[in-house]
């Protein structure tokens, strides 16, 4: 299985030049950034665990990876949601068909919670009667996630080497922001000043510094968080998403994610601009994988805001 060196292709979108880092080619059921972040488990043995446990969103990429790696290794895997909608169960789509297919146990407690987070509820009432467990908080948001990253900033700079690039900022959207921050981490590490650029897709900027400084307390090694012109809510459609979602499949024929990559894009030209980068300074943007949430996500694009002409997708 090759977890490992993703191409780097040269786009141009909106006349200028970008490096894409092609994470999404990386493996079908680990595509970008999981086949980092689950790395050391897949590389690793875990004799003792006979289940994996973790919670999150019923769409969420990561649902559908941790099923095949439980699948892998023959584990029992439960993962717990706040909710699933009636349509979902009834028409099972994208990471949640897949990863009932995978075999996952998708666990709905949202009666349960009485106020208190998925992840609360979880340490009170479950794990404390598990045995033999691996318990991976949401999307993968854990030291064991480091190992992967490593690689990842490591490849990023031989591919600058082999090109003869000394200076250049690398770009991908946040969740939980684990990616970002192991990968800012790495890079200062590697003794580089590479600055990585990263945008709030979920809870905003205070949220993903609150995420940031669980993981590492030291604000330094923080990546940058660039600013949204607006407020958007994760999970749902905006047209400026879908517009630049389907200028992106047209100039650079690479099929992006509709859950982060707009609001990726979005953020990062906005940036390019309000900071004057020049348009020869070399940008290199992560592209993290995701695509089969596009399974569900497109058609709620193509029923709100129509369909149009894809070059590709
Ligand atoms: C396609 C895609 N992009 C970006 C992210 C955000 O990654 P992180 O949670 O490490 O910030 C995710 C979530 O894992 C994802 O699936």
């Amino acid at each position: 299985m090759s977890l490992i060196s993703s191409p780097v292709d040269k786009t141009i979108f909106n006349n200028r030049i970008f490096f894409i880092k092609r994470d999404d080619l990386l493996h079908e059921s680990f595509s970008g950034n999981k086949a980092r972040k689950f790395y050391s488990f897949l590389k690793n043995d875990f004799n003792d665990c006979k289940k994996l446990i973790s919670f999150g969103s019923a769409q969420a990429n990561s649902l559908y990876s941790f099923s095949a790696l439980a699948k892998l290794k023959g584990w029992q895997f439960d993962f717990y949601v706040a909710h699933i909608s009636d349509f979902i169960k009834q028409n099972p789509k994208g990471n949640y068909r897949a990863a009932l297919e995978n075999g996952a146990n998708v666990i709905e407690v949202g009666e349960f919670l009485e106020g208190e987070t998925l992840e609360d509820y979880l340490n009170n009432n479950i794990i404390a009667k598990e045995q033999s467990y691996l318990f991976v908080p949401e999307g993968g948001r854990c030291q064991y996630a480091k190992m992967g990253i490593d690689l990842l900033a490591q490849e990023i700079t031989y591919w600058a080497a082999d090109n003869k690039i000394t200076e250049f900022k690398v770009a991908l959207p946040a969740g939980t922001g684990t990616t970002a921050l192991f990968l800012q981490q790495a890079f200062i590490e590697l003794n580089t000043n590479i600055e990585i650029l990263t945008c709030a897709c979920v809870g905003g900027d205070s949220y993903l510094k609150k995420q940031f400084f669980e993981l590492c307390t030291d604000e330094s090694r923080h990546p940058t968080i660039m600013k949204s012109r607006k407020k958007y809510h994760f999970g749902k459609l905006y047209r400026a998403f879908y517009d630049i979602w389907q200028a992106l499949n047209i100039q650079t024929e690479i099929v992006f994610e509709l859950l982060y990559d707009p609001l990726g894009w979005l953020t990062l030209t906005d940036y390019i601009e309000s900071k004057n980068i020049p348009a020869d300074y070399p940008i290199l943007y992560i592209h993290q994988g995701g695509l089969l949430g596009n399974e569900t996500m497109l058609p709620r694009y193509q029923r709100k805001y129509g369909k149009y002409d894809s070059k590709i997708g």
